[in-house]
């Protein structure tokens, strides 16, 4: 007896998957109680040079050799992107395949109807290497803490944008200088846009967001942030107030409304809170639930071996389940059926906000500044002014606010900026403390 295994895709994450079928056998056989095979891998190209050769006949182009094989139980799709991808998740789960998949941008985007098509098929869609790569997150969510009200989840999901702000933060560089140095170590791609416009850690967020509350939210009605804009400056008065700036990811029940607030966006988060010590590429996450408490889980986010480890160890999972004979009628995001609730406008979502601005050095601006915050009922914690630069008669005036709907701060910026004293466009970070 054995399980077999159809892979589409012997990329990065393929060869890893590999390798570990391969060198692990033995022990994989002692955990599962019979051998994996890896029986056909697709790919685009069958002459490129592999990292981890594959036996002769194991590679094929025909996408048919794996998806509707009756030799192969179980479809590990790490090929990436939206299609072919999809048709051929589906097609897999009407041919009563089981599928395995690291793709989070598939099922942020087409989950709905991935986990439909398994429910109505009784097949399992494994996903834990589709968020935070190594970190059992999704089986956390999904049955360790399966009995939780889940109060908040808040993560670091995307190790790119994690190396560059740490680097921001602890070798005063420039945005520039930090990404072109993750692209020097493989750590960003030659296209990051992805990364650091904060689309990857959303589409975990949706996941994570639809594990832990039952609501698949789309896209678009997430308040998506990347680090871009950030300027060494802003670590520098982050490090002064006691803060550290990190790219976070955050779903959350308010409890004053019960409403469930959604954002990924980059955060100043207190400096001896656990998330801000997860540096360089790795990932973090931290759940609340009303009778666990925090729960807080770091590792590798990416990577071959990895990403590979949550590929095999779902596979795993699914040869157990053909050992039981069992036919699956567990939902794939461990809710019987999703709520239809939507997600909070961000105009509404409550934060206290760091703000710096770049203001002529002239009598009155802090005052016209304050009144025209007063006039939309936002209320100042704190002010830092940082000395005249003679070039520009520029003066950095920092304001820490208390917590206020994002929309009144909106209207307060924008009567702000018709006072005619800013000489750049304000910064504005959200602060969050995380309690
Ligand atoms: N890399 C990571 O660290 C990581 C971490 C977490 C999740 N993931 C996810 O895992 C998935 C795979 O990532 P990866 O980094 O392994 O990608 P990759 O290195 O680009 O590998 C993709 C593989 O799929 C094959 N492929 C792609 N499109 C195909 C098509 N239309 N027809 C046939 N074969 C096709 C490629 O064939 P050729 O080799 O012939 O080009 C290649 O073997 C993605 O969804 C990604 O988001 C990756």
């Amino acid at each position: 007896m054995q399980t077999n295994i159809g892979l589409l895709g012997y990329g990065t994450v393929g060869e890893g998957v590999a390798r570990i079928i391969s060198l692990e056998e033995t022990l994989l056989s002692q955990k599962i109680g019979w051998p994996l095979k890896l029986s056909k891998a697709l790919v685009r190209d069958l002459t490129a040079p592999r990292g981890f050769p594959p036996p002769p006949g194991l590679l094929t182009t025909n996408p048919f050799d794996v998806v509707g094989n009756p030799d192969i139980q179980v479809v590990v799709e790490v090929m990436g992107g939206i299609e072919p991808a999809r048709t051929l998740i589906l097609k897999a789960l009407e041919f009563g395949q089981h599928v395995v998949t690291a793709n989070k941008a598939l099922l942020a985007t087409c989950g709905k109807e991935i986990f439909e098509k398994a429910a109505q098929t009784k097949r399992e869609v494994f996903f834990e290497a589709a968020v935070a790569g190594a970190i059992p997150v999704i089986r956390t969510l999904k049955e360790g803490l399966a009995a939780n009200r889940i109060q908040s989840v808040f993560g670091i999901l995307n190790g790119t944008t994690n190396y560059i702000l740490t680097s921001m933060s602890q070798h005063a560089t420039s945005f520039d200088t930090a990404l072109a140095e993750a692209k020097s170590l493989g750590y960003a791609e030659a296209d990051p846009t992805m990364d650091i416009e904060g689309e990857d850690a959303a589409h975990k967020l949706v996941l994570l967001t639809a594990l832990a509350y039952g609501v698949l939210p789309s896209l678009k009605d997430i308040h998506i942030e990347g680090i871009t804009k950030l300027e060494p400056l802003d670590f520098n008065f982050a490090a002064a107030l006691g803060y550290v700036i990190k790219l976070l990811a955050k779903a959350a029940l308010n409890p004053e409304d019960g409403r469930l607030e959604v954002s990924l966006n980059p955060a100043m988060l207190p400096k001896e809170h656990l998330l801000s010590g997860v540096t360089g590429v790795m990932n973090a996450v931290m759940v609340r639930g009303h009778a666990s408490g925090d729960i807080f889980l770091s590792g590798a986010g990416a990577g071959m071996l990895p990403t590979a480890s949550a590929v095999v160890g779902d596979i795993i999972e699914v040869a157990r389940l053909e050992q039981t004979g069992a036919q699956s009628i567990r939902p794939s995001l461990g809710w019987h059926s999703l709520k239809g609730d939507a997600v909070k406008p961000a105009g509404d979502i409550r934060s206290s906000y760091y703000l710096r601005f770049s203001v002529e050095d002239r009598p009155g601006v802090l005052s016209s500044l304050a009144g025209a915050f007063a006039k939309h009922n936002i209320s100042i914690a704190q002010v830092i002014q940082k000395g005249v630069d003679p070039l520009t008669n520029t003066v950095y005036l920092v304001i820490l606010t208390h917590s206020a709907p994002e929309r009144d701060l909106s209207h307060a910026l924008e009567l702000a900026g018709t006072l005619g004293f800013f000489t750049a466009k304000p910064q504005l970070i959200r602060v969050e403390n995380l309690n």
